[in-house]
C-alpha cells in the first residue's frame, strides 16, 4: 500500500510540470499536418482551401494555417462543430489536448 502510495506521489510529481505547459506550438503543426492540411492545403483542388478562396476573394488567405485572424475560440468551435462539407472531430480523433495544441498553433499567427 505504501508502495503504491509512493509510486502515485511520484507519478503526479513526474506530470505535473507536463500538465502545467503552455499549449505545444509543434504538436499543433502536426494535428494540422494530419487532419486538415488535406483539406486547407495549399495543393489546388482542396476543399477547404477552394471554398475560403472563393468565399474570401483574397481579403484573407486561403490556405487556413496563414491566416492571422483565427482565434482559439474559432478554431475550436469548427473542429467539434463542422461546417458543410467539413466534418466535426471526435475526442477520439482529436483529443482535447491535442485541440488546444492545434488551435494554439493556428492562432499563434495573429499579430
Ligand atoms: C474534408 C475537408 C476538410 C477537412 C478535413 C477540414 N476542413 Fe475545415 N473546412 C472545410 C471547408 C470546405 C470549409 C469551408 C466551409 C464553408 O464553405 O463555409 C472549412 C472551413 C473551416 C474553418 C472556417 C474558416 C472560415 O473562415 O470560415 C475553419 C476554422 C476550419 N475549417 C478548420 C479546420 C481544421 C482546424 C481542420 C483540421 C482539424 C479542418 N478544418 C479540417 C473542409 C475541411
Amino acid at each position: 500500500m505504501k508502495t503504491r502510495l509512493l509510486c502515485l506521489a511520484m507519478l503526479l510529481l513526474v506530470c505535473r510540470p507536463a500538465l502545467a505547459q503552455e499549449p505545444d506550438l509543434k504538436r499543433g503543426a502536426e494535428v494540422y499536418q494530419y487532419w486538415c492540411s488535406a483539406c486547407h492545403g495549399p495543393q489546388t483542388g482542396t476543399p477547404g482551401t477552394t471554398a475560403l478562396a472563393a468565399r474570401y476573394k483574397g481579403e484573407k488567405p486561403a490556405v487556413l494555417d496563414q491566416r492571422t485572424d483565427l482565434t482559439v475560440q474559432t478554431v475550436r468551435f469548427f473542429v467539434r462543430n463542422a461546417v458543410s462539407v467539413m466534418p466535426f472531430f471526435r475526442k477520439t480523433e482529436i483529443g482535447d489536448a491535442d485541440l488546444a495544441a492545434l488551435a494554439a498553433y493556428l492562432a499563434a499567427k495573429r499579430p
